[in-house]
């Protein structure tokens, strides 16, 4: 695992969007993985500078995002599909098709396999950028998930749940269930890059780089990945 140490939140965007950027240049129609939550906004928001100063496009790029709410629908602005087309598609030139969420409304029994199904017939991912959750989660795979689990059904802790309270209203649905793809599906994928910045993520990270490989911190799994970068500011690396 490489850590990097960035200067600032805005540096870790930017060594991130390199990452990015120096795929994409190399392969046209790369695979990215994609993340929500608010850690890759910066990220996105340096893509998108990129692309509209003539630096980068993402014509013949395919997305598959990391997971979903179960119940929401597309239009649904909390979902994770709605994000992503607010926070990135809609700005640049990926083409809509070529862009996955798992599907919020699928069969739950067949939603998961099915995503599988599509990571391997665009040929895996070359490059799956992940955040961090305060209790170690990627996607979200929550403490204790198998490490070598697919895109399944998972349950939101507690933890979780409150966390992500702050982008939904008072009155307004919460989803305790998710689709995400699952730890075995992170580590196929041929590099993973995860960015993590603020005080509140420093146990999490100290978790994961430190601490025993142990499902207890799933993101203690890229310990096992040949290809993995954390990219951390200051404050998220404080507990190092
Ligand atoms: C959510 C997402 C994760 C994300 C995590 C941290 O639960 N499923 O992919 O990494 O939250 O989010 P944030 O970046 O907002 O701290």
């Amino acid at each position: 695992m490489q850590v990097i140490i960035a200067e600032s939140a805005q540096e870790v965007a930017t060594l991130g969007a390199d990452q990015v950027a120096e795929l994409v240049q190399s392969r046209v129609d790369a695979v990215l993985g994609l993340a929500t939550g608010s850690t890759p906004i910066a990220l996105y928001r340096e893509l998108i500078r990129r692309h509209r100063r003539g630096d980068l496009s993402f014509s013949g790029v395919r997305s598959f995002n990391l997971d979903e709410y179960l119940g929401l629908g597309p239009e649904h602005p909390q979902s994770y599909r709605y994000f992503m087309n607010r926070e990135l598609f809609d700005h640049i030139d990926i083409q809509p098709e070529n862009t996955r969420v798992p599907d919020g409304l699928g069969d739950a029994g067949t939603v998961g396999d099915e995503y599988e199904a599509l990571i391997e017939a665009a040929g895996g991912i070359d490059l799956q950028v992940l955040g961090i959750g305060r209790n170690g989660h990627i996607g979200f795979n929550e403490p204790s998930s198998s490490l070598g689990s697919g895109t399944r059904i998972k349950t939101l802790s507690p933890d979780t749940v409150r966390d992500n309270s702050r982008f939904f209203g008072p009155d307004e649905f919460q989803p305790r269930l998710a689709i995400t793809m699952g730890i075995g599906t992170i580590l196929r994928a041929r590099r993973a890059m995860l960015l993590a910045t603020g005080a509140a993520k420093a146990d999490a990270v100290r978790a994961m780089v430190e601490g025993p490989l142990s499902a207890s911190c799933p993101a203690s799994a890229l310990q096992l990945h040949p290809r993995a970068l954390v990219i951390l500011d200051p404050e998220a690396a404080s507990a190092l």
